[in-house]
């Protein structure tokens, strides 16, 4: 799963503080670009290191500010113990965090994935600059909500999570409270419901009226738009901050116009790919509060966060997009 062709320079992580020792050890890529005396044809070329300020968004229950760019884990961070994997993963976390990035999105049933995150968060000491946010995942009735949620602090070394959510709405009512009752002891700050699909909408609307929780996570994509019609304004009454998943459709959004030109708009809003239009599209509404793309490639990583800098896409840009997907 590693990607030998993706590195950074040393030099954008260490402004950033993140730390570089495990990450030089580990990492099987260069740590500098090739000089030219020694540069061959196939040589990798570095991406360019992050530049600009990411938006950030207000959680609407508290003002809260969290960039808009964050990262999924579910398959990327499945990893187990591969070390090219981690190896990689390590530098996705790192050009992340180096950008000032916080939200990661995990789960315990993403088989290794919170295991995996854990790990790497404790090596590179970034804990603090995080926002993590896991799930109830699976579980029938207090006790095992309790006992899974205990299992999650273990895996992802850490004493308290950020957010903590109700995963497909499954035993909704006893798991959000559950969960309220964790927000009141300080071992969460906010609690959330999610789902990931067009035919769960309908239900999460019903849960958000009745429970009022301070996020939720749903799908959401130029060619997956059922959120534009109740969810998101309904986010916007209640004052439930939006995390939006499956940006990509799990990636084959992007497969379809791989090969395609960019339209010439795209720079208008500062865009050089479609992974950047198609974040910036499902970022336009105001009521999205921040995107999480799963990703197991550094230069990925840095394509996406740089979505999260310029302007988003106005409504012919959104129209001319979802044209260009079709
Ligand atoms: N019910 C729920 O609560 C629920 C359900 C689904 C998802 N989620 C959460 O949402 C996250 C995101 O959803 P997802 O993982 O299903 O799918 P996604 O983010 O729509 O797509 C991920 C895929 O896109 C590729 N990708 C990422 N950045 C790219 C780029 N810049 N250029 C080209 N390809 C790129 C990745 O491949 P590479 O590794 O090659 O980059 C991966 O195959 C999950 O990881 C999870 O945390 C939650």
């Amino acid at each position: 799963m590693a990607n030998r062709r993706d590195f950074l320079t040393t030099a954008t992580l260490a402004a950033a503080g993140v730390a570089l020792a495990p990450l030089a050890a580990c990492s099987r890529e260069q740590s500098q670009p090739a000089s030219p005396a020694t540069a061959t044809a196939s040589a990798p070329v570095a991406p360019a290191a992050f530049s600009g300020t990411l938006l950030t968004r207000a959680i609407p229950s508290t003002g809260e500010k969290i960039p808009v760019i964050g990262m999924g884990t579910s398959g990327s961070f499945e990893v187990e113990g591969d070390v090219d994997a981690r190896a990689s993963l390590r530098e996705v976390l790192a050009t992340f965090v180096a950008a000032g990035a916080k939200l990661i999105d995990t789960a315990p049933t993403y088989s290794s994935a919170e295991d995996v995150l854990g790990d790497l968060v404790a090596e590179s000491k970034v804990r603090e600059r995080l926002f993590l946010a896991t799930k109830l995942s699976g579980v029938t009735g207090r006790n095992e909500g309790l006992a899974q949620f205990q299992d999650s602090l273990r895996r992802l070394k850490t004493d308290k999570v950020e957010l903590l959510q109700v995963h497909n709405l499954r035993d909704t009512d006893t798991q959000i409270a559950l969960a309220r009752e964790l927000k009141q002891q300080g071992k969460i700050r906010y609690t959330g419901l999610t789902h990931y699909r067009e035919d769960g909408q309908a239900q999460l609307a019903q849960e958000m009226r009745k429970h009022k929780p301070d996020f939720i996570q749903i799908n959401y994509s130029p060619v997956s738009r059922g959120i534009e019609q109740t969810i998101l304004p309904m986010a916007r009454d209640l004052g439930i901050a939006v995390m939006i998943n499956r940006a990509f459709e799990d990636g084959r959004l992007i497969s379809q116009v791989r090969d395609k030109p960019l339209p010439t708009w795209a720079k208008d809003v500062g865009a050089d790919s479609w992974a950047q239009l198609i974040l910036k599209f499902v970022l336009s509404p105001e009521a999205v509060t921040v995107v999480i793309p799963a990703t197991s490639k550094p230069r990925h990583q840095l394509d996406n966060l740089k979505a999260g800098t310029g302007p988003m896409l106005d409504d012919k840009q959104r129209a001319a997009l979802v044209a260009a997907l079709g």
